[in-house]
């Protein structure tokens, strides 16, 4: 079952009007090959850059999920067309740089932090109003972090109150280049500031302190822009020179290892698995939760590195096993962002205590994913210290958790599989209280599940 439709006409994708619930278990060991499906973040900069060159870009393997689809309607919203060629194959033909137009309607983001943020950014350096809307999750969220570097390049922002959505935007053209040092570790206020700086004559700055992903520079590069990287007594400071011209490109985007990380840990978790999850990109700004798993014990191997898209990319064999529980280096935390509710899940079936400390951004990501994970887990029945900045676990040793519990989701889809996952290894079901949310990242996460072994248990919730 796909957990969303797909409409190919206008590529709008409504999640179910009424709440899905959902709960998976495990009679028996997992096992398979599966892959997963395109990278979210390299998706929606390949729409982004693609819509910004002339000529014909071509996609393979885009995720079709609902954040990228907002992204795709935004941008024909602001001229560029964008059609559906076959499963994954996408075709984009682009306004140029300097080139978007007014939306004549609000942009509406759905659940989508990325496409608010570096389209943001695209929209501060040209001649466009556009207002943002989103949904509950999203309009909680803080936009403070781009508002003010936009501002700065000259944009002028109306938003409500505390920097969040609604946001009416009006681009300032020309803008003005800055030289940004990130306050907070984010790729996506980097990348709003270089985007911005896409449509600014000299160059715009952005110096970060500590790496985060890497995807818009590196795909920047092979749509030709001028981007240079230095390491500075302050950081890696990246610089783009505009006005840049974009020339179109041929893309495969590598699947998504926040995506990879569900069935790897399920696999890890559920005694006997044996599972590949083939073509999973494992950018070094990426693949923390890999790195922290082989740590914690876990047989994870990589096979048949290869390089896609300029990405690197491999298939990982996973085989279950006992992990422990270990302090997770804070520092590793920018290369996992998204993959610490899982990572939360894999500690709470480890021997002994896993402590994970400097992931203060996890409180303002889709749901407060400190406070969400920490109160599921105790109602599953595992043993959890909240932290201002991160979260202590009592790993289970390897026997399954308690489980017998309903579990609200935020709107959040990492947070709605997490918990899905741990139901794989719980004495008593395990309910997500609504899976739709799913949809955004993830659409095959079901079906791709049950091609491992996973049971949909019926009336989940009923
Ligand atoms: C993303 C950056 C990260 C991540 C998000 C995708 C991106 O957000 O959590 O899912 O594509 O640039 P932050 O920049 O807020 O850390």
């Amino acid at each position: 079952m796909r957990l969303a439709a797909f409409s190919r006409s206008q590529d709008i994708v409504t999640h179910a009007a009424t709440p899905m619930p959902l709960s998976l278990h495990a009679a028996a060991a997992l096992s398979g090959t599966v892959a997963v499906p395109g990278d979210k973040s390299i998706s929606h900069r390949a729409l982004m850059f693609g819509a910004l060159a002339v000529g014909e870009t071509r996609i393979e393997g885009l995720l079709e999920g609902e954040d990228v689809l907002a992204t795709a309607a935004a941008l024909r919203a602001m001229g560029a067309t964008i059609e559906r060629r076959g499963a994954g194959a996408w075709a984009v033909h682009g306004v140029g740089v300097g080139g978007l137009l007014q939306p004549r309607a609000a942009l509406d983001m759905g659940n989508s932090g990325t496409s608010t943020r570096l389209l943001m950014g695209l929209v501060a350096s040209h001649a466009v109003t556009a207002t943002f809307i989103g949904d509950a999750s999203l309009s909680r969220r803080p936009m403070g972090r781009v508002i003010e570097p936009l501002s700065r390049m000259g944009a002028s922002f109306a938003s409500a109150p505390g920097g969040r959505l609604p946001a009416t935007l009006t681009g300032a053209c020309p803008a003005l280049p800055i030289r940004y040092l990130l306050p907070v570790a984010s790729a996506q206020v980097k990348s709003a500031v270089l985007l911005a700086g896409l449509n600014t004559p000299g160059r715009t700055t952005v110096v970060e302190a500590i790496a985060t992903r890497d995807h818009s520079e590196r795909m920047l590069r092979g749509f030709g822009a001028e981007v240079s990287v230095e390491e500075t007594p302050e950081g890696r400071a990246i610089a783009i020179t505009g006005e840049a011209e974009l020339r179109p490109q041929a893309i495969t985007v590598p699947g998504d290892p926040s995506s990879a990380a569900f069935p790897l840990v399920a696999a890890l978790i559920v005694p006997g698995s044996r599972v590949t999850i083939a073509n999973v990109g494992l950018n070094p700004t990426r693949d923390g939760l890999v790195r922290v798993l082989r740590m914690m014990g876990a047989d994870i191997v990589a096979a048949n590195p290869r390089s896609v898209g300029g990405e690197p990319v491999a298939d990982l064999v996973v085989t279950a096993g006992p992990l422990r529980g270990i302090e997770v280096p804070p520092e590793v935390a920018p290369s996992m962002i998204d993959e610490y509710p899982i990572l939360f899940v894999a500690a709470a079936l480890a021997q002994g205590r896993t402590v994970m400390r400097g992931l203060e951004e996890l409180r303002v990501k889709e749901s407060d994913r400190i406070a969400v994970m920490a109160a599921g887990l105790a109602a599953c029945g595992v043993a959890v210290e909240e932290l201002p900045d991160g979260l202590i676990v009592e790993g289970r040793g390897g026997d399954p958790v308690p489980g017998g519990a309903t579990v609200a989701g935020h709107l959040d889809h990492r947070i709605a599989m997490s918990f899905a996952i741990l139901g794989l290894r719980a004495a008593a079901p395990i309910v997500v209280d609504d899976a739709a949310p799913i949809a955004t990242s993830f659409p095959d996460f079901l079906p791709l599940m049950a091609r491992l072994g996973a049971v949909q248990m019926p009336n989940a919730g009923a």
